[in-house]
């Protein structure tokens, strides 16, 4: 009988934890981005994107040719394109600042800065939505990229060594 008992509230927390969690669960996907980020980032890239990088994202026609202009055409975001060889961090500044931003040097670019268009957030949906299309080899060599990216980060912001340096400070 106490044993029963024991089993039956067991059961009930087991219950109320599976409850609690079960809409987290149902949120996720296999990659670990949640499922409503893919689908607002797909709404923003139809909005937003499209008319440049294509409905789907197979860029401009003869992208790897300047247009008259000098200019580069939007490429693809596809796997046939080159977006997956690029970290997490530089697709978002892209995105933010613009091409002619990060690449600097009077770079000029067709594609405008969205900063004062979108949040950050909204960029990193789209980002989220154009890398969950990816097959598995580009998403990884892609992850690969942005630990990589990750690393060099953290290397940076790193304090100087202080044997490293002399004897006043210098
Ligand atoms: C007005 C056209 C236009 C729109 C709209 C546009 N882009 Fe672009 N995008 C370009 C062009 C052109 C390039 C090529 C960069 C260059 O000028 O060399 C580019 C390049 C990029 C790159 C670098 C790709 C690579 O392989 O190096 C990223 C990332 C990118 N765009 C993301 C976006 C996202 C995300 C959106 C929507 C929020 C967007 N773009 C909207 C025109 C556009």
């Amino acid at each position: 009988m106490k044993r029963t008992s024991v089993l039956f509230s067991m059961l009930g927390v087991a219950a109320v934890v599976l409850g609690f969690s079960w809409p987290w669960l149902a949120n996720r996907t296999a990659g670990g981005v949640s499922a409503a980020t893919v689908a607002l980032g797909k709404t923003i890239y139809a909005e937003r994107c499209a008319t440049c990088h294509g409905a789907n994202l197979e860029g401009q026609r003869d992208w790897k040719s300047p247009l008259l202009s000098g200019r580069m055409p939007a490429p693809p975001h596809d796997a046939s394109g080159h977006s997956w060889h690029h970290p997490d961090g530089v697709l978002f500044r892209v995105t933010k600042e613009g091409p002619a931003a990060v690449v600097r040097g009077g770079y000029e670019s067709d594609m405008p800065a969205f900063a004062g268009m979108m949040t950050d957030e909204e960029i990193r949906a789209v980002l989220t939505f154009i890398k969950s299309t990816w097959p598995e080899r580009e998403r990884q060599y892609q992850a690969e990229m942005s630990r990589r990216e990750q690393e060099q980060a953290q290397l940076d912001r790193a304090p100087p060594n202080p044997s490293s340096t002399g004897k006043h400070g210098l």
